[in-house]
């Protein structure tokens, strides 16, 4: 910033501190300075318009109060995002202590009468008992008590075996050497989060995204950098600028149907984030949580299969294809991080049920996985339509909402100057269930979206929700709009 271009009038009754700051807000309404530019630092100003360093601080102080600007520890203030569109939050330093919080979606209560569009994960009725269940005896005649004995930490080998010429199919070239089975995707993002991350690393994540990613780093007592996430991936020009500024060890994506706005990377953006991962030398943690249910053709590679440097750990979890109690998942590793991330498993709880581990071997070998695969994207593709007749008909036109390339969930946009949290609060008592968009971010704060899942919900409780839903979200919008009227007292 040209430090001429900030003046002060000695001789005026306005406190100094103020008019530095009223400068300073000028400069940016003026597009002088711009979101994101680092103001001079205090020593330097202060010398510069010959002002006691106190002076400086107390402007800064008054600026970082009003939000104009946001701090970084050792580092500086910077001019804080207006929109959320150039957003970058971050957390400080100060509050990354390592503590264990509570997942936010784990906080969520649903009643039983409700159609739930909350939950991301199927109901019961959709799980292949039956089939599971031949597998478990089978494995049960063939291997007796070999079944209960602790597995390798890696994971039983057979599997590992299966799982890589699976893995041929989604173009990804893995051996078993790479495959770490883990009990369920969040366990392997523990897992990263214990063996990837030191306290005071840096982690990039998409903002919004998965609040039990989020759970897992922070217990690190790590520095979470939140970007936004936009309809083709987070804009990569800002996130080349906030990899150069925080030199972030890893950054956390998930490349198709992000959880919870369901947008998807383009093809372009994938490539640009494996060069940007290459230059700086970051991690990439891939959460491919329904890389299949991608409903066209095209755009549904993962970043794994395109990786041909080696960073990205990539996380395939089970639940929302087959059974989330079967605590089943698995991640590539490279090679760097294998034994690091073998330790980590086996610190965590020695090895995924072997059992589980071999039933599900023979399930994936006798082509059951693949059966229940087409079942599962069959009838999630059926709500995925449903819904998006429902809100195409019956959405109020002022609320916006973005149809995914596939997956099971649906990001709906309020106006912007509605708190979707306030809209939860009015009808979380009533017969449907849906998520508030802040439960998907790092730091509390205002957000005007909501998540709907279909993972759980029929086509006619489709059908019945959505009518509900937006009759609920004309009473919201018709309150709002006559508050905004009432004179201010
Ligand atoms: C994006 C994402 N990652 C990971 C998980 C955890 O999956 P798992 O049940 O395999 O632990 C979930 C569960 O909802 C999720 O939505």
């Amino acid at each position: 910033m040209n430090l001429d271009a900030i003046k002060i009038d000695k001789t005026s009754k306005i406190p100094l501190y103020i008019q530095i700051s009223n400068q300073i807000k000028s400069l940016l309404d003026e597009g002088i300075i711009e979101v994101e530019d680092k103001l001079p630092p205090i020593r330097l100003l202060s010398q510069h318009l010959n002002v006691n360093n106190v002076t400086i601080v107390n402007a800064y102080q008054l600026l970082s109060d009003e939000k104009v600007t946001y701090k970084v520890r050792g580092s500086g203030s910077y001019i804080a995002p207006k929109s959320e569109e150039l957003m970058a939050q971050i957390s400080e330093f100060d509050n990354a202590e390592n503590q264990v919080y509570q997942m936010k979606e784990a906080q969520m209560v649903v009643h039983d009468y409700t159609i739930n569009f909350a939950t991301a994960t199927p109901k019961s009725n959709l799980f292949p008992v039956t089939d599971f269940k031949k597998a478990i005896n089978y494995v049960l005649d063939r291997d007796l008590g070999e079944a209960f004995g602790y597995q390798e930490a890696k994971g039983y080998l057979s599997l590992r075996e299966s799982i890589s010429g699976y893995l041929l199919h989604q173009n990804i070239h893995s051996t078993p050497e790479n495959i770490q089975i883990i009990s369920g995707a969040q366990q392997g993002l523990d897992i990263v989060a214990k063996s990837v991350l030191n306290y005071s690393d840096v982690v990039l994540v998409e903002a919004p995204t998965y609040s039990g990613a989020i759970a897992s780093f922070r217990s690190r007592g790590v520095k979470i950098v939140q970007i936004p996430m936009l309809v083709d991936g987070v804009n990569m020009n800002k996130l080349e600028e906030i990899i150069k500024r925080y030199q972030p060890k890893m950054m956390y994506t998930m490349i198709n149907c992000q959880n919870p706005t369901g947008y998807t990377y383009s093809m372009k953006k994938k490539d640009e984030l494996l060069l940007l991962a290459k230059k700086y030398n970051m991690f990439i943690l891939e959460d491919d949580y329904v890389g299949e249910l991608i409903y066209s053709k095209q755009n549904s590679l993962s970043l794994k299969s395109l990786d041909s440097n080696n960073q990205v750990i990539y996380i395939k979890s089970f639940s929302k294809i087959l059974m989330p109690g079967l605590r089943l998942g698995f991640m590539i590793v490279p090679d760097k991080l294998n034994q690091s991330i073998l330790n980590a498993k086996q610190a965590t709880d020695i090895s995924t049920s072997g059992l589980i581990q071999r039933a599900f071997d023979v399930y994936l070998r006798n082509g059951q996985w693949e059966k229940q695969l087409k079942q599962m994207k069959k009838i999630y593709y059926k709500r995925y339509q449903k819904m998006i007749e429902m809100l195409n008909e019956h959405l109020p036109r002022s609320i916006n909402y973005y149809v995914p390339k596939g997956g099971i969930l649906f990001w709906v946009e309020l106006p912007k100057t509605m708190d979707s949290r306030v809209f939860y609060e009015s009808i979380k008592h009533k017969e449907i269930a849906i998520v508030p968009g802040d439960m998907f971010y790092y730091s509390d704060r205002k957000n005007n979206a909501i998540r709907l899942s279909i993972a759980a919900v029929q086509e006619d409780e489709i059908e019945e929700g959505i009518k509900l839903l937006c009759g609920y979200l004309r009473d919201f919008l018709c309150m709002n709009k006559q508050k905004e009227k009432l004179p201010i007292l």
